[in-house]
């Protein structure tokens, strides 16, 4: 069979023009969306959008993640944390510390990004002369795990031995997971939500509309064969009743995100879970003015909410349901023993007497080096950029109930799940 080709249009839809892809870019991009096509013609058509997602991040060799897509810094789509300072991995040294002392001395970083937060939490735990004898880096991308070597191997050659790679969740877990960013890189369903005399609840996801000169993927309801079930209908509705959600509502589900935490805990025997990522709690989530979701995507530092733009080439991401990610962790068995703010938890960690350890003399001046650094921690904590807007939470199993934890001490309680 022939598959029509997609055009790309110059902009995300309804946006001003971006800068265009390079050739070899565009060709990627043609490569994944031919794979994407390939699906939607398999699935009769329709596929939901959590299949549409999964394949534009992690299609092998040709998704956002699994190719060879820049991705992080000046020169990618986004930046993270702990890509803006090394005082995000200093401070993450002091909360894992303790847990790593009263647990195993293992640390799984699920999504490992560079390597960046690998390489200045191992310097950072080396310090605290509480180094892991084991790093675990979790990476489904063999382009990023290759990177990510080389930024370990350069930064933190000494401590290399004890660095592995792994490209599933092994069976059982002890020590300390982590994950930055990772939950709003994990596949969610769409749905949308119409109050008529009858409530109908849609899966929304992906189809191909024909124009002039080939296709382009367009979100649609699904067909008959694939609509909502019983028990999704009855699981929106209460959402929508709870929440007071307006006529016309688009929503996301993030199955993906929970199931994986509920592996994890399931596979925990003792030690934390900690994972930092943008989002809030339910309520907050699914308030009744968000009525177009939390669906968002990052192309040169643009953010847009068209998924279809240039496939392969830019991040998709949703907000996070922290209370979802709580729910999952604690109906398998691990306790919920923080949940704050980005700003919180990094002021109870000790960011800023970190910061206000080092002087000016430390830093390179001719490159501004640590101007950079002032405006980093400035964003981490900021309400007005990632101090509020990210949230961190802590599960643990069997750590003591006296363990003291920085970052989760005085952290600020205003933020119930
Ligand atoms: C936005 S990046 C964050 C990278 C890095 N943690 C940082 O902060 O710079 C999201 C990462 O999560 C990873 N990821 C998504 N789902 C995953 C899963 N189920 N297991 C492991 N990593 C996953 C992606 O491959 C990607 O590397």
């Amino acid at each position: 069979m022939t598959l029509p080709p997609i055009i790309q249009p110059a902009s995300p839809r309804g946006q001003d023009p971006l800068p265009p892809p390079s050739a070899e870019a565009q060709a990627f991009s043609q490569a994944l969306c031919e794979r994407i096509v390939t699906a939607i013609e398999a699935a009769g058509g329709w596929i939901p959008f959590s299949e549409y997602m999964a394949l534009a991040l992690y299609a092998p060799g040709l998704g956002y993640y699994s190719g060879g897509a820049h991705k992080f810094g000046a020169a990618g789509d986004f930046v993270t944390g702990p890509e803006m300072t090394p005082l995000f991995g200093q401070t993450l040294a002091r909360t894992v510390a303790p847990m790593l002392a009263a647990s195993s001395p293992i640390i799984t970083e699920a999504g490992a990004g560079t390597g960046k937060l690998a390489g200045d939490l191992l310097l950072a735990l080396e310090k605290l002369d509480q180094l892991p004898e084991r790093y675990d880096i979790l990476e489904l991308s063999g382009e990023l795990a290759e990177r990510q070597r080389q930024h370990l191997q350069t930064t933190v050659p000494h401590l290399m031995d004890r660095i592995h790679w792994l490209s599933a969740l092994p069976d059982s877990l002890s020590g300390v997971v982590i994950g930055n960013e990772v939950l709003d890189a994990m596949p969610v369903e769409l749905i949308r939500w119409q109050r008529a005399e009858t409530p109908q609840v849609q899966r929304l996801g992906v189809r191909l509309e024909v124009v002039e000169d080939g296709a382009r993927f367009i979100s649609a309801p699904a067909p008959t064969a694939q609509a909502a079930s019983a028990a999704l209908i009855d699981r929106v509705r209460a959402l929508a009743d709870k929440y007071a959600w307006p006529d016309d509502y688009t929503t996301e589900l993030p199955e993906a995100g929970p199931a994986w935490v509920a592996t994890v805990a399931q596979r925990m025997t003792h030690g934390a879970l900690l994972l930092i990522d943008y989002g809030f709690p339910r309520h907050e989530f699914y308030h009744h003015e968000r009525t177009g979701g939390t669906l968002m995507c990052h192309y040169r530092h643009r953010a847009h909410p068209d998924p279809y733009y240039w496939p392969g080439l830019q991040d998709i991401t949703a907000h996070v349901d922290f209370t979802a990610i709580a729910e999952a962790g604690f109906d398998a068995g691990l306790e919920v023993t923080g949940y704050c703010t980005q700003a919180g938890w990094l002021m109870d960690a000790g960011l800023l007497d970190l910061l206000a350890a080092q002087q000016p003399t430390d830093y390179n001046q001719a490159d501004g080096q640590w101007v950079r650094t002032q405006h980093a921690v400035q964003t981490l904590l900021s309400p007005a950029e990632m101090g509020e807007f990210f949230k961190v939470i802590l599960l643990t199993k069997g750590l003591p109930a006296d363990l003291r934890i920085p970052g989760f001490l005085r952290s600020d309680r205003s933020h119930t799940l």
